[in-house]
């Protein structure tokens, strides 16, 4: 720990600085780090990505080791998988004999949001020496990832990344899968016993009917033999996700910076091309009618219902469109102007907004975070602001809780919570400050 985080007398964000830094030791287990103690006791995707942005604060070396413990989990098909189990814990549920991967380390069966690549160019950008030698083993790992989502997450001729489970795309329980999980019939599942529910107040949680429907696509996805392909084409759940398809044409973007900088040319053109179809993808998740970018079913090409928080993402994706871009302004300063601890992950005008439920209203760091990025590389300074004012306010009044109540701001879901603490320490704190205010260099 810094010298000057163990003074005695500390300011509230000081105070918090020390905090983020126990949380992120504390839930170290080696090479990866637990999302939270109880409730998530494996290697999360995502979850891992941002606790390396927050490792590169205060051990950057940590912060690599973190990225390559994640790719054990990759398969040879190009799939970084969402949960890497290892140190068998039975407290959790759907753990690795349900999922049957067949992969060493044990891993579920489904990937989640890219965030890899664009961390890897935050990692690399502190210390280019350094850096050098973990890119060059990464880099191919990330080539192989990005393009199984190019190629197994698409509909042939389609260009938006669909997501074949809820999970996969990291935001559970959001209304944006209701009408695409009505049409999965759960019936026929194996009884299973949920293990979430010991931990967190249940009114917080996904419910039963969504459980069982999530049960269903594990089964389906087991019984193809993981057929990654297949489940996208022919499974009974396919739908663009604004969220990843975002994220990963953002690290698309990264990744093309970081084959500059090591001077991949190969690969560039396969990006290149990637990034070609970025404006389909944006157009395909377009509705018109809402002024918004939302999920789509790929079974029924019907948009999901209602506004939520990855809406915003096109503006880290490096999508500009002036038209689409005031509409999406205006949603956002509606929607900021609703509650006082936003982004709220779901339309709080919408009648199925639940404040404290996961992901069908509360607020989450991480998307606060992103959507920022995305904002002020777009120049829209005050937006992304006024995001950073309210995150700090949050974890400084609420602590380091996995999400927050947007209209008091309470707590919610699991203490402690890793990646939390990382977004502070990468963030929010006022430390950083100086350095974030800078536009990121982008590499359109
Ligand atoms: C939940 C979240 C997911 C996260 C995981 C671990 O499943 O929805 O986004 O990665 O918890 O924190």
């Amino acid at each position: 720990m810094p010298n000057d985080l163990r003074k005695e007398s500390l300011t509230p964000d000081r105070k918090r600085d020390a905090e983020a830094i126990r949380i992120l030791r504390a839930n170290d287990w080696g090479n990866y780090t637990l999302p939270s103690r109880r409730l998530y006791p494996y290697q999360w995707n995502w979850d891992s990505m941002f606790v390396a942005l927050g490792f590169s604060e205060i051990d950057l070396d940590r912060g690599w080791t973190e990225v390559e413990s994640l790719f054990e989990g990759q398969w040879s098909n190009g799939m970084a998988a969402h949960i890497v189990f290892r140190r068998d814990q039975p407290g959790y549920f759907p753990g690795p004999g349900i999922w049957q991967s067949g992969h060493q380390p044990p891993t579920s069966g489904l990937s989640q949001p890219p965030v890899a690549a664009t961390v890897v160019r935050a990692l690399y950008e502190r210390d280019p020496v350094l850096g050098r030698d973990h890119v060059r083993k990464l880099f191919p790992k990330l080539m192989r990832w990005h393009r199984w989502f190019h190629t197994k997450r698409v509909m042939s001729g389609g260009a938006a990344i669909a997501v074949t489970h809820p999970w996969e795309s990291g935001r559970d329980n959001s209304p944006d899968w209701d009408a695409s999980m009505q049409a999965v019939d759960p019936s026929g599942i194996q009884p299973y016993q949920r293990c979430d529910l010991g931990h967190v107040d249940s009114a917080m949680r996904p419910t039963m009917a969504d459980y069982d429907r999530y049960m269903k696509l594990v089964e389906y996805g087991r019984s193809t033999g993981w057929d990654h392909a297949h489940i996208t084409r022919e499974g009974p759940f396919s739908v663009a996700d604004p969220g990843i398809t975002f994220i990963l044409l953002r690290a698309d973007r990264d990744l093309k910076a970081l084959a500059r900088y090591m001077g991949y040319r190969d690969s560039l053109f396969e990006i290149e091309r990637w990034l070609r179809s970025a404006q389909r993808a944006a157009d395909y998740l377009w509705c018109p009618h809402q002024g918004a970018y939302v999920a789509r079913d790929l079974r029924t090409g019907r948009h999901a219902k209602g506004i939520s928080s990855v809406s915003f993402l096109s503006f880290y994706a490096g999508i500009a469109n002036s038209r689409r871009d005031e509409r999406l302004l205006a949603h956002y300063h509606r929607i900021m102007d609703q509650v006082e601890w936003g982004m709220p992950s779901f339309d709080p005008q919408d009648e199925r907004f639940e404040p404290r439920r996961y992901w069908r209203g509360p607020t989450w760091a991480i998307i606060n975070y992103l959507i920022a990025r995305g904002f002020s590389q777009a120049g829209y300074y005050e937006e992304s602001e006024r995001l950073r004012l309210t995150t700090r306010k949050l974890i400084l009044e609420s602590g380091f809780y996995e999400y927050f109540d947007p209209v008091d701001g309470t707590g919610a879901g699991g203490p402690e919570f890793t990646w939390t603490a990382a977004i502070w320490l990468a963030w929010a704190s006022p430390q950083v400050e100086s350095k974030s205010r800078l536009p990121f260099p982008d590499s359109h």
